[in-house]
């Protein structure tokens, strides 16, 4: 649990305090811990600098065990991010050392050069997601999530900002769904087992849900989605969440890819390309998270949040290179490779809420493109979109939330690569080049008259290596972004 609480240090009884110093500046404007940062200071090894540390114990006048000093850096450099991050690391260093119940100390608005909500939300956030651990499969769980944390701020701050706690949990709590639904593997969520766990979830928050099963995608004729699904022993679905607010006024919509397994199919993955692969359904988790998320804050906005899940496998019923199917849209698609699955379930997605739900916006989630990761890194995601203004809104909420993105072009020529001599469409560029661009490209023939944005999570949907506030694996990237977005539209 994580809360804010306006306490008196010489009282309240507090086992661990952190404190976080500034190397160049004053942040606090507290008498006693501006006292306890002067001794810090006066020791040898403490400078304040990034990642500096020590623990002063029995400190006059205080009812604390302990009082860790923690290096924030230099002044300039704090930002929201920053704050985040020192969160994050602070939590697990805790959660290695064992200890259950931590608290820590607040910086003085005045003092910083953001607003204290602003502040606040930043150091929850990292708190709160540094303390998530997937420990599912692991039979001795060495760290333990801290069962509290807690936010030391003066009595006079805490009206300001007692929206803040609740929702922190909540987003975070989204963004933690997100990543466990994407670090399960696959033989523990296969399409039909995905689906269930989506729905159930979604309905205990309130949501409408409604799953368009094998035969009902057979009967509405979404071959391309179907013709990914052929090849697994598991059934494809289409699961269609919805948040509807009384009296909301606008329609936004919701796409994300689930591919609960991408093995590439008969074009199959070779080398090291394969593992990893559990995280394809990163953009369907992602979405499907948001929806909750967004049912629990009581948006305004009337959302949908349509989500294709699959399997890519061969097998002898596999879909083909060479194969022809018709969309859900009526358009026919020559399969060039068998690996660019995604754009396939996502366009018959797409169609689907275009014509169903006619939205304002539509935004789709998708680990589409290895091209995207080449161009971009691990970190950054890519942003496609001929709506400028919605790119920009998409990287203004990037970069509030620190889930960058980065706007890629649309260019109407590359459609050229697109053609096939049979079909009206080849889901495989005849050109190695611009992959993450040429998928955009296909996307966008489905996307009618909505404004629509694609954004290319292939890079920072998944991390080997742990970070200070996401452990290794999904890391939820986009939860926090589209919260932030949806609310501005
Ligand atoms: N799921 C992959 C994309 C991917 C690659 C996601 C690496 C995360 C990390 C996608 O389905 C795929 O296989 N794309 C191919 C497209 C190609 C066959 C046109 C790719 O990127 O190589
Ligand atoms: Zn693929
Ligand atoms: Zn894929």
């Amino acid at each position: 649990m994580i809360g804010l609480k306006a306490v008196d240090l010489q009282t309240q009884k507090i086992d661990t305090l952190i404190v976080p110093v500034c190397e160049d500046r004053k942040i606090h404007d507290d008498r006693i811990i501006n006292g306890v940062i002067k001794k810090a200071l006066q020791l040898k090894e403490f400078k304040a600098e990034k990642g500096d540390r020590v623990t002063l114990y029995d400190f006059k006048g205080l009812a604390t065990e302990r009082i860790i000093c923690v290096g924030l850096g230099k002044f300039k450099k704090i930002d929201q991010e920053v704050l985040r991050t020192f969160c994050g690391a602070v939590v697990n260093r805790c959660m290695q050392a064992g200890f259950e119940k931590i608290w820590v100390a607040v910086p003085a608005a005045e003092k910083l050069k953001m607003e204290m909500p602003d502040a606040v939300e930043a150091m929850m956030e990292g708190a709160c997601l540094g303390n998530h651990v997937f420990a599912k499969y692991k039979k001795e769980k060495k760290t333990k999530p801290l069962k509290e944390i807690n936010f030391r701020i003066k009595p006079e701050a805490a009206g300001k900002l007692r929206k803040i706690p609740p929702k922190v949990r909540t987003i975070c709590a989204g963004t933690i769904l997100a990543r466990e639904w994407i670090s399960t593997p696959s033989n523990d969520k296969t399409p039909e087992q995905f689906t269930r766990s989506i729905v159930s979830k979604a309905r205990k928050y309130g949501l409408k849900t409604r799953v368009l099963r094998e035969k009902d995608l057979k009967q509405h004729k979404f071959g391309a989605l179907l013709a990914v699904a052929a090849g697994s022993q598991s059934k494809p679905s289409m699961v269609i969440l919805e948040h509807k607010p009384a009296g909301a006024k606008k329609t936004l919509a919701l796409v994300g890819k689930g591919v609960t397994f991408d093995s590439g199919g008969l074009n199959i993955k070779t080398g090291g390309s394969m593992a990893g692969m559990k995280a394809d359904m990163s953009g369907a988790a992602v979405v499907a998270a948001t929806m909750i998320t967004l049912a629990r804050l009581k948006t305004k906005s009337h959302v949908i949040g349509a989500i294709p899940i699959v399997e890519n496998m061969p097998s002898g019923k596999a879909t083909r290179p060479g194969d022809i199917v018709r969309s859900y849209a009526g358009k026919t698609i020559e399969i060039g490779n068998t690996d660019a699955e995604g754009r396939l379930i996502l366009i018959d997605a797409m169609s689907y809420v275009v014509k169903k739900h006619k939205p304002l916006v539509m935004i789709d989630l998708a680990t589409l493109t290895g091209a995207c990761v080449v161009a971009l890194g691990e970190k950054i995601a890519g942003v496609f979109t001929p709506d400028n203004e919605l790119a920009q809104a998409i990287i203004a909420s990037g970069n509030k939330t620190h889930e960058r993105c980065w706007q890629m072009p649309l260019p109407q020529d590359y459609k050229e690569l697109l053609k096939s001599d049979f079909a009206d469409l080849n889901n495989m560029a005849s050109s190695r080049w611009g992959g993450a661009i040429t998928a955009a490209l296909f996307l966008a023939e489905f996307s009618g008259d909505t404004r629509w944005a694609h954004i290319d999570i292939a890079g920072p949907a998944y991390i080997k290596k742990g970070e200070a506030y996401c452990g290794p694996g999904g890391t939820g990237f986009g939860v926090r972004l589209l919260c932030d977005l949806i609310a501005k539209l």
